[in-house]
């Protein structure tokens, strides 16, 4: 049975393959021929100005605007025509930039919704409220256990809805801005789980405006500007290339 720490896949590598991923909304290319592979264990800091196609292509993953060309795989099995429900079942985490919980339900309560649409034949209700327990206190938010999500402050919610997103059992984990609107205290409580995440195996794709955090958090890192992939690399390498300055930050 499943536990914490149980990330490491055994897969042959690679274990995300992203080939040619393009997408229009109306004349503009929000993707354009976008390709890029992640080996199991990866942590990948995805980065590029405003509207250069970062959600975009999280969402192109759970086919919440299908890919007009190209596709998307995980674990060998194509997943960019996926339903967000078939994604999730099929071992991606997604984190919204803009928290998805259920405002009107307990922290616990949107835990165990999480836990029950992954839930393995042995697990027990117990079972679940055990786990979520332990990620609420990890994220030193256990105190909000028996709170209404939608009286928590944007922060706290945002690691409601990293919790909810780890009850999932991921064996892929995407992050869109998991730190917008977040106490600096927190942030650092996130970043020590993703830390842990990581050195348990996860994969990983993360997406954030803090370059000094997601420089020194990833071992690799992708840059979109206009939709194309303008840089793949170390962030040493990425923070020197002059396209990603001149695109980005501004040289
Ligand atoms: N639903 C939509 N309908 C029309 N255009 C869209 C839609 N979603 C995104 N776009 C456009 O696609 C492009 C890429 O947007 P996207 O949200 O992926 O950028 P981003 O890199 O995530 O930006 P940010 O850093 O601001 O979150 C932008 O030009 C945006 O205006
Ligand atoms: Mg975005």
């Amino acid at each position: 049975m499943w536990s914490e720490g149980d990330y490491r896949v055994t897969a042959a590598s690679p274990i995300f393959e992203v080939e040619d991923a393009s997408l229009a909304f109306g004349g503009n290319r929000a993707l354009d021929s976008v390709s890029f592979n992640m080996v199991a264990g990866e942590l990948l800091g995805l980065i590029g100005p405003n509207g250069s196609g970062k959600t975009t292509l999280l969402n192109a993953v759970g086919s919440i605007y299908p890919l007009s060309d190209g596709k998307i795989s995980f674990e060998r099995q194509r997943i960019d025509s996926l339903s967000m429900h078939e994604v999730t079942r099929a071992g991606i985490g997604r984190m919204f930039q803009a928290p998805r919980i259920f405002p009107h339900m307990t922290c616990m309560e949107n835990l165990l919704a999480a836990g029950f649409a992954v839930r393995e034949d042995a697990e027990s209700r117990e079972d679940l409220i055990h786990r979520g327990e332990e990620l609420l206190t990890s994220l030193t938010i256990d105190r909000f256990r028996d709170t209404v999500a939608g009286s928590m402050s944007g922060g706290q919610r945002m690691l409601l809805q990293f919790a909810r997103t780890l009850m999932l059992r991921p064996r892929l984990l995407l992050l869109d801005e998991p730190f917008g609107g977040v106490h600096p205290k927190l942030i650092e409580v996130m970043l020590e789980r993703i830390r842990t995440l990581h050195e348990d195996g996860l994969t990983i794709i993360m997406v954030s405006h803090d370059l000094p955090t997601i420089m020194g958090l990833s071992q690799r890192i992708i840059a979109l500007a206009n939709g194309k992939l303008i840089a793949d690399g170390t962030p040493a390498e990425v923070r020197e290339d002059p396209v990603v300055i001149d695109a980005y930050l501004g040289g």
